[in-house]
């Protein structure tokens, strides 16, 4: 079609147009991919879906070199058509996709307070003991070899850290008494496995960060196979300066490896009004998580098990799912279109020390 005058003086202005908006939006940081400059393997959340998403395989392969089933391996998951039909679907999937790829595979999570309630809710005594012990066996089973590690309990305390959650495990075996429990399980299903007490907050609430310590500490103390921590790390904008480099060096004392294990940092604050820009609020955010970054840097090499963001891309996060989402959070390295977003650049930083 032979373009009419009207379109041809269109054309500048709508190009005009579009480089002005263009122009608004901040060019993203020029930043290297993450694998290469983590000092320990770089990670980050998955779902069974996004293995068909062609942009976010190769997002994934020029950045991280493990993965975390971000929710297909978990009981609510495996357990949904009950104990006699556990469903390894997705958790198989994402396993032979990270064998292929040549990733490692962080298993996330055997035990956790907030799932398998239904599911047991019928057994009690021998029986329960049965399927608690019979599920890791079953679960860690089925992977070992093909798991790095894994999250054997996952979020013990609580929110407020002033004691242990009560839930239907603790109910049969006690605060801590399932925790030893489901390691025991965990060590003799998979002895090769790294195993984890994985928590969040332990930075941002300093009554968490004390009790977390205190229980890793019964823990070693009783025998416990306990061999790593998990950081959640799902970071507020507003946590005070210093407050992330002094938990990590507190957690890092048991000399046990890190594992820095679900990195986001949304831009809302729930508590307060906030009329901080966009920007300030990414100032804020690549303050913190570059404070992150190098503290974790600065561990031990040993001690440096790995760093996993929750998520690459901000689309891909539980921030920006459903009626949570208000569009605008950034809550992890890439944009929705897979470029880099200043969190890219504050990792990039922090872990290079500065
Ligand atoms: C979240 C997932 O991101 C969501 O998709 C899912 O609906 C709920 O669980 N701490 C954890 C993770 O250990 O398993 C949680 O992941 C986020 C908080």
């Amino acid at each position: 079609m032979t373009p009419t005058r009207r379109t041809l003086l269109a054309a500048p202005l709508a190009l005009a147009a579009c480089d002005r908006f263009a122009s608004a939006e901040p060019t993203p940081p020029n930043v290297p991919p993450l694998k290469p400059i983590s000092p320990a393997p770089f990670g980050t959340a998955i779902k069974a879906l996004q293995i068909d998403d062609p942009d976010w395989v190769a997002l994934a392969r020029a950045n991280v070199s493990q993965l975390t089933p971000e929710w297909e391996m978990k009981m609510e998951y495996i357990l949904a058509n009950g104990l006699d039909r556990p469903n390894f679907d997705r958790s198989d999937r994402i396993a032979a996709f990270a064998q292929a790829e040549g990733m490692a595979l962080h298993g996330h999570t055997l035990i956790w307070y907030s799932q398998g309630k239904e599911a047991f809710a019928s057994l009690s005594g021998a029986a329960f003991d049965r399927a608690f012990d019979g599920y890791i066996a079953t679960v860690a089973g089925r992977y070992r070899g093909k798991v790095r590690s894994w999250d054997v309990v996952n979020e013990p305390i609580l929110d407020d850290g002033s004691g242990m959650r009560d839930c239907h495990w603790s109910a049969r075996y006690g605060h801590d008494g399932y925790i030893l429990r489901a390691f025991e399980q965990a060590r003799a299903a998979d002895p090769e496995a790294v195993l984890f007490l994985n928590e969040y907050n332990q930075e941002s609430v300093p009554a968490k960060g004390a009790q977390f310590l205190k229980l890793v500490e019964r823990l070693l103390k009783v025998g416990c196979p306990l061999q790593g921590l998990g950081l959640q790390s799902h970071l507020w904008i507003d946590i005070q300066p210093g407050v992330i480099a002094a938990f990590m060096r507190e957690a890092a004392q048991f000399g046990l490896p890190i594992h820095v294990s679900e990195l986001d940092c949304t831009l809302r604050t729930e508590d307060r009004l906030d009329f901080r820009s966009q920007a300030e609020r990414l100032t804020a955010q690549s303050a913190r998580v570059a404070e992150l970054a190098r503290a974790f840097a600065a561990l031990p090499r040993a001690q440096q098990f790995a760093f996993t963001v929750w998520g690459l891309r901000d689309t891909d996060s539980w921030y920006r799912q459903g009626d949570k989402d208000d569009g605008k959070d950034e809550p992890l390295p890439f944009d929705s279109f897979g470029r880099p977003n200043p969190m890219a650049a504050a990792l990039a930083a922090g872990f290079g020390g500065q």
